[in-house]
C-alpha cells in the first residue's frame, strides 16, 4: 500500500519555493533554493514544488537541479494551462526520480475573464492540458485557481474533466484566503461524493492566509477528506501568506485525539529550516508566531514562570524540543577555532562551504571581542549576515557617525566597488538616513526604499541588531539583511546586501522582464 492511499495519512505538499518566493522581496538565489530543498527532503516532506520553470532561465534551472539532487520527495513543477509550458515544466522535473506536473487555471468569474475564454472553451482547455501532461508523466496534479470562488456547478464539472484527462491528484486553492473552516470542510466533502472519479485521486487543499485562517481552513479540508495539505516555511507567501508547514504538522500531532491524521514530517527539523528559510528569504519570522516565533515557548509572566517551574504541561502542549528548540546557548570561548565554529553551525543546521566559513569565522571573532556573551542565535544571524560573500559587488569599508543632540547626523563611509575603494560624507536626518545617503552617493542609484526594519537578535543593550531592507528598482524587488551589534552598521550592511542582490538580478534580468512579470493569466 503506498503512503498515499493510507487513509491516516495526509501528504505534505511544500511550496516554499514557489508560492512563498513568489511573495515580492523574498527572491532567493540558486544555491539558497537547492539548500532549501536538501532540508525539505530530509525533513520528510512528501512534495516539494520547486518552481515555475517557464517564469526564468533561473526558474527553470533551479527546479531541474533540485529535481536531479532529491531524494525521497516527489518533486513538482507548475505550469498554466499551456503546452509551452507544460513542456517546460516537464524537461526541469523529468529529472527526479518521482517527478510530478502541476498545471493550473482560473476557474472562477473573475479569473476565466481574464483569458477571454467562454466556460466551454475553457473546459476543452482543460481536457486538453491535463491529457498533455498526462502524456508525459504518470503523476500530474491539476488546480482550479480561485476555486473556492467558482460556481459549484462548474467547479464540479471541470473537476471531473481532469480526473476524466487523467489528473492524479486535484488541489483545490484557496486563492485569496476567502473561505472558512466548515465551507472548506464541505467543499471537499461535496466534491468527494459527488464528482464521478473523485475517489480515484487524492484532493489536496491549497490556502492563503487573508484572513488568518489558513491552517484552520486546511485542517478542516482534511477532515472533509483532502489528503494533501499544500504549505509553506513560517507561512512564507504573497499578501498574508500560505498555510504554515510548521502549523499543521504540529496541530496534527498535538490533537492527534481530534484529528487522527498523520504527516511523514520529523518534526524535529522544523526549527532549522524555519530559521533558514527567513535568513535566505529575507522574511524574518514575527515574534508571537505559533510554533517558530522568538517568543512561542517564552514565559515571561511571573505566573506562567511558577507554573512551568512546577509543571511544564501547565502551560506547555508541546516541549520546544518536539520542534528541535534547544536553549540558545552560551555559544563557544572566543578561542575556540574554525572546526568548533564548523561543528555548532551543523548542530543548528547550517552546511556553510569553506569561503563562507573564513567570513563567518572572521565576523565571529569580532563579535566575540565586542559582545560578552554569544548566543546560538547571534550565530544565526551572522550566518545570514554574511551568506553571499561570493556576490559583493560592493562591501563596507567603515562607517563612522557623529549623531545626536543638536544637529543633523554625519555619516563617513568607505566602500569598495567592484574592488576599488571610495568614500562619502553625507548628513542625513538620522544615523541611518546620512548612512544611506552616503552609499548613494558612492553608489548612485534610483532603488526605492521598501522596507526597512530592525529588531534585536538577543537581550541586553550589548544584542547583535538585525536589519531588513527591501528595495523596489524597475518592478524589481530585492530584500537585505545583516546583523551586528552597532544598528547603523547594520543597516549600512543591509543596504549594500540588497544592492549586491539587485546588481545580480539586473545583471539576469532587463527592466520588464523580471519573473514576476510573467503574465499568470496567459493561458495562450
Ligand atoms: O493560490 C493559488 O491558487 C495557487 C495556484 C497556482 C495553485 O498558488
Ligand atoms: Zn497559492
Amino acid at each position: 500500500m503506498t503512503a498515499s492511499s493510507e487513509k491516516d495519512r495526509v501528504l505534505i505538499f511544500d511550496t516554499t519555493l514557489r508560492d512563498g518566493e513568489q511573495s515580492p522581496g523574498a527572491t532567493m538565489t540558486h544555491t539558497e533554493k537547492l539548500e532549501i530543498a536538501g532540508l525539505l527532503d530530509e525533513m520528510g516532506v512528501d512534495i516539494i514544488e520547486a518552481g515555475f520553470p517557464i517564469a526564468s532561465e533561473g526558474d527553470f534551472k533551479a527546479v531541474s537541479e533540485i529535481a536531479r539532487n532529491a531524494q525521497n520527495a516527489v518533486i513538482c513543477g507548475l505550469a498554466r494551462a499551456s503546452f509551452t509550458d507544460i513542456d517546460r515544466c516537464w524537461d526541469a522535473v523529468r529529472h527526479a526520480r518521482r517527478p510530478r506536473i502541476h498545471t493550473f487555471i482560473g476557474t472562477s468569474p473573475l479569473h476565466r475573464a481574464i483569458p477571454n475564454l467562454t466556460m466551454d472553451e475553457m473546459a476543452d482547455r482543460i481536457h486538453e492540458t491535463v491529457s498533455h501532461a498526462r502524456n508525459l508523466c504518470d503523476n500530474v496534479q491539476w488546480s482550479p485557481m480561485d476555486a473556492t470562488r467558482t460556481e459549484w456547478d462548474y467547479l464540479c464539472r471541470v473537476v471531473e474533466i481532469a480526473i476524466r484527462a487523467g489528473a492524479t491528484t486535484i488541489n483545490i486553492p484557496d486563492t485569496v484566503g476567502y473561505t472558512a473552516p466548515a465551507e472548506s470542510a464541505d467543499l471537499i466533502r461535496r466534491l468527494i461524493a459527488e464528482v464521478p472519479g473523485a475517489g480515484d485521486v487524492v484532493f489536496a487543499t491549497h490556502c492563503h492566509n487573508d484572513l488568518g485562517m489558513a491552517t484552520a481552513n486546511a485542517l478542516a479540508a482534511v477532515a472533509g477528506g483532502a489528503r494533501q495539505i499544500e504549505c509553506t516555511i513560517n507561512g512564507l507567501g504573497e499578501r498574508a501568506g500560505n498555510t504554515a508547514l510548521e502549523e499543521v504538522v504540529m496541530a496534527l500531532k498535538v490533537r492527534h485525539d481530534i484529528m487522527p491524521w498523520k504527516t511523514g514530517v520529523d518534526a524535529s527539523k522544523i526549527m532549522n529550516i524555519s530559521r533558514r528559510v527567513a535568513t535566505v528569504s529575507g522574511f524574518p519570522v514575527q515574534f508571537n508566531k505559533a510554533i517558530v516565533g522568538k517568543n512561542a515557548f517564552a514565559h515571561e509572566s511571573g505566573i506562567h514562570q511558577d507554573g512551568m517551574l512546577k509543571n511544564p504541561e501547565n502551560f506547555e502542549i508541546m516541549r520546544p524540543e518536539d520542534v528541535g528548540l534547544t536553549e540558545s546557548n552560551l555559544v563557544m570561548g572566543k578561542h575556540s577555532g574554525r572546526a568548533a565554529l564548523r561543528d555548532k553551525l551543523r548542530q543548528l543546521g547550517f552546511e556553510v562551504g569553506d569561503n563562507h566559513l573564513k567570513d563567518l569565522f572572521v565576523r565571529y571573532k569580532e563579535l566575540a571581542d565586542r559582545k560578552k556573551e554569544v548566543y546560538d542565535d547571534d550565530l544565526v544571524a551572522l550566518v545570514g549576515a554574511t551568506s553571499e560573500a561570493e556576490n559583493e559587488h560592493l562591501q563596507l569599508v567603515s562607517l563612522k557617525v557623529v549623531c545626536g543632540t543638536g544637529g543633523p547626523a554625519e555619516a563617513m563611509l568607505e566602500m569598495e566597488v567592484e574592488g576599488r575603494e571610495a568614500s562619502a560624507t553625507e548628513q542625513g536626518d538620522g544615523p541611518v538616513d546620512a548612512s544611506f545617503k552616503a552609499v548613494r552617493a558612492i553608489y548612485p542609484n534610483n532603488a526605492r526604499l521598501q522596507l526597512y526594519q530592525v529588531s534585536a537578535v538577543t537581550e541586553g543593550t550589548d544584542a547583535q541588531a538585525t536589519v531588513t531592507v527591501r528595495l523596489e528598482e524597475d518592478g524589481r524587488i530585492v530584500t537585505g539583511t545583516s546583523a551586528d551589534t552597532d544598528t547603523v552598521v547594520a543597516s549600512a550592511r543591509a543596504y549594500i546586501h540588497a544592492l549586491n542582490r539587485l546588481i545580480v538580478r539586473r545583471a539576469k534580468t532587463g527592466p520588464g522582464e523580471d519573473r514576476r512579470e510573467i503574465n499568470w493569466k496567459d493561458v495562450s
